[in-house]
């Protein structure tokens, strides 16, 4: 499988890194990016063809489109007159694969895919939506790509991409935020900071882990830690009292309806 990455950035960076681990040749990996030093640093890292041309994408089975959803517009223009019989990645945040098609003059063997930053640690979550007419082994192709670097799920339905983007494109941005208010509250209540950035970091990291590998609801794991009239029941009801819960829907909704919009004003060129 040769594999071309258009940008070669944070997170093509990843998926190549992940790649790279899970044992893939990245001599069969190009990638294209006007910024010299980037892709310096990628080939000395990770061995990966440059290339400064998008005519030569023809021999390539695979594209990603790993740049900015600003940028993707003119990418695709320059890219559509040298496409055969490849399949299109876009990672690209709510650009959709209507116009993704029409930038490419009509090409439309394209699979959308929302990732994550925990992909950097092979640790992320990919959604991935196909046009229908994509067939398995091209499906196959797109999902063991994203498996590098994490869990991959497929959608039935392109209009959940802005769901997905709510939760687990933006997500670790909501846990880095509780976690930071975590190691506030520590030090206010007398931990030096590095107690407290340690205690907060390792209590996020167990409890994740436990509600992944249990099979415990994650209702019944939190009602297992707050006993009656205990330390905990305090602080919940505290959250409860602030309308947390009601704040991080809120969060999601807010993002969602972020990407629909962007989809919309990214599309209406
Ligand atoms: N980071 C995330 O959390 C995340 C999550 C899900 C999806 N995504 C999506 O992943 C995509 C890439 O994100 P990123 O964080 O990796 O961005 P990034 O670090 O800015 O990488 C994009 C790269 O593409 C380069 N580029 C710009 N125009 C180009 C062109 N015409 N041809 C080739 N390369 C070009 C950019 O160069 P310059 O810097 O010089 O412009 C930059 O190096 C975005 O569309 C984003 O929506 C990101």
């Amino acid at each position: 499988m040769n594999i071309s990455f258009i940008g070669g950035g944070n997170m093509a960076r990843a998926i190549i890194g992940g790649l790279q681990k899970n044992g893939f040749d990245t001599r069969f990996i190009s990638v294209i990016d006007p910024d010299t030093e980037k892709c310096g640093a990628l080939n000395t890292e990770y061995a990966v063809q440059l290339s400064n041309s998008y005519v030569d994408k023809g021999n390539n089975e695979i594209i990603v489109l790993a740049v900015k959803p600003q940028q993707l517009r003119d990418v695709c223009i320059q890219l559509k007159n040298s496409l055969s019989n490849q399949l299109i990645i876009s990672i690209a945040a709510g650009v959709r694969i209507k116009d993704i098609a029409r930038w490419l003059g009509g090409y439309d063997a394209i699979v959308r895919v929302m990732p994550n930053t925990p992909a950097q640690i092979q640790a992320g979550v990919s959604a991935l939506y196909a046009s229908k007419h994509i067939d398995d082994t091209r499906r196959n192709q797109a999902a063991s790509i994203l498996a590098a670097v994490g869990k991959v799920l497929w959608l039935e339905d392109e209009s959940q991409m802005d769901a997905v983007t709510a939760i687990s494109g933006s997500g670790p941005a909501y846990v880095f935020y509780f976690i930071e208010a975590l190691q506030q509250a520590g030090i206010q209540l007398g931990l030096s900071p590095e107690a407290s950035s340690m205690l907060a970091l390792e209590t996020f990291a167990g409890a994740s882990q436990l509600a992944v590998q249990s099979p415990t609801s994650v209702e019944t794991l939190r009602a297992q830690v707050t006993s009656k009239g205990g330390t905990t029941e305090q602080g919940i009801l505290a959250l409860e009292q602030a309308g947390v819960k009601q704040a991080i829907e809120n969060a999601a909704k807010a993002a969602a309806q972020k990407s629909l919009a962007l989809g919309d004003i990214l599309g209406n060129d």
